[in-house]
């Protein structure tokens, strides 16, 4: 009997000692070093990511002409258009450059409320998510510019961050960068006169 009532006990006690050692087990990391020495500390807080990250962005607002959003202010009272056209009464500045053979505009636009962007899913964006409209196609950039390798990010390493939008710099309508029109270099100032004025000379 007295046996018994220590073998129990010995028990407990073992599987307290047992589970203390866990508990403190999961309070210290170890790792080695860059001189290769082990090291083992108390278990530090890391950067945390929220649950919404890589979804939304901080952005600046969308670089809209002025005027011109919210585009409900005309289209709420128009009957959308579908049909591929030549826009004339509106809209007529705006020449599709942008793969313009197999696509319109409400490939981006959305037909009903032209106030969101409209992505392949049929899914309903805000202008400030125009990044994931373009990154549909372009999933490489889109890589690239949530990890600050494409485009500009500023703000802190380890903290809060600002994107610029994909149309901060590409036109999304044409967003090739034109090329630069080549100009001829400068005139050297022995070739200038005290006006500043070209003269005739055999080398400028
Ligand atoms: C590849 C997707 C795409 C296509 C195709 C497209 N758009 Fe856009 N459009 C956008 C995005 C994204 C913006 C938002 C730019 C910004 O953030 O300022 C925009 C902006 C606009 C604006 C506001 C322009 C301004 O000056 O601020 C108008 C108007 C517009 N689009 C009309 C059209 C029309 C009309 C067509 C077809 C002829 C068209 N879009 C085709 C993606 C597209
Ligand atoms: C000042 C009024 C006005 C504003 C603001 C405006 N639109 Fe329009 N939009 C028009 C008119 C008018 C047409 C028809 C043009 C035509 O048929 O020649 C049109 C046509 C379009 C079309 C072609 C499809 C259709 O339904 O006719 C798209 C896409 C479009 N607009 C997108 C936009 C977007 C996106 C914005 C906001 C960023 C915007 N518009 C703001 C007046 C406006
Ligand atoms: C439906 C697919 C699709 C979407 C959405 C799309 N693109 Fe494109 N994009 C293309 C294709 C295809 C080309 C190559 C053909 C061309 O340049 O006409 C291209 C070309 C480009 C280029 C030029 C690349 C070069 O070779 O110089 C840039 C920049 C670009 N897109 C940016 C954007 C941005 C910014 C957006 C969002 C506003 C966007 N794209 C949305 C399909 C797409
Ligand atoms: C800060 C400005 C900036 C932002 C923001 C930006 N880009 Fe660019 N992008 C550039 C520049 C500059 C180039 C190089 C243009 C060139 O070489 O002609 C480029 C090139 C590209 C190209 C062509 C690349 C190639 O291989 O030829 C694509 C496609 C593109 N960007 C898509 C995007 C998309 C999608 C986004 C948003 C997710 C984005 N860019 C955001 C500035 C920007």
């Amino acid at each position: 009997m007295k046996i018994h009532v220590w073998r129990s006990l010995s028990l407990a006690i073992g599987v307290l000692v047992f589970s203390a050692t866990l508990a403190s087990a999961a309070q210290v990391e170890k790792f080695f070093d860059r001189h290769g020495n082990l090291v083992v500390q108390e278990k530090v807080e890391r950067y945390k990511r929220r649950a919404d990250e890589g979804t939304v962005f901080p952005v600046p607002p969308p670089p809209f002409s002025e005027g011109i959003f919210p585009c409900s202010d005309c289209h709420a009272d128009m009957e959308p258009n579908p049909q591929r056209r030549d826009l004339v009464e509106m809209h007529d500045d705006i020449v599709l450059e942008h793969a313009e053979g197999q696509r319109w505009c409400l490939d981006c636009h959305n037909l009903n409320d032209r106030d969101k962007l409209r992505l392949v899913s049929g899914e309903e964006i805000p202008f400030t998510e125009s990044y994931r409209l373009c990154g549909q196609c372009h999933g490489d950039k889109l890589r690239d510019w949530k990890v600050g390798i494409h485009g500009k990010r500023t703000g802190y390493w380890n903290g809060e961050k600002q994107y610029l939008l994909c149309a901060h710099c590409h036109n999304p309508h044409s967003p090739r960068f034109k090329s630069l029109q080549p100009l001829p270099p400068p005139v050297r100032p022995e070739n200038l006169n005290r006006q500043g004025v070209v003269e005739a000379s055999g080398h400028n």
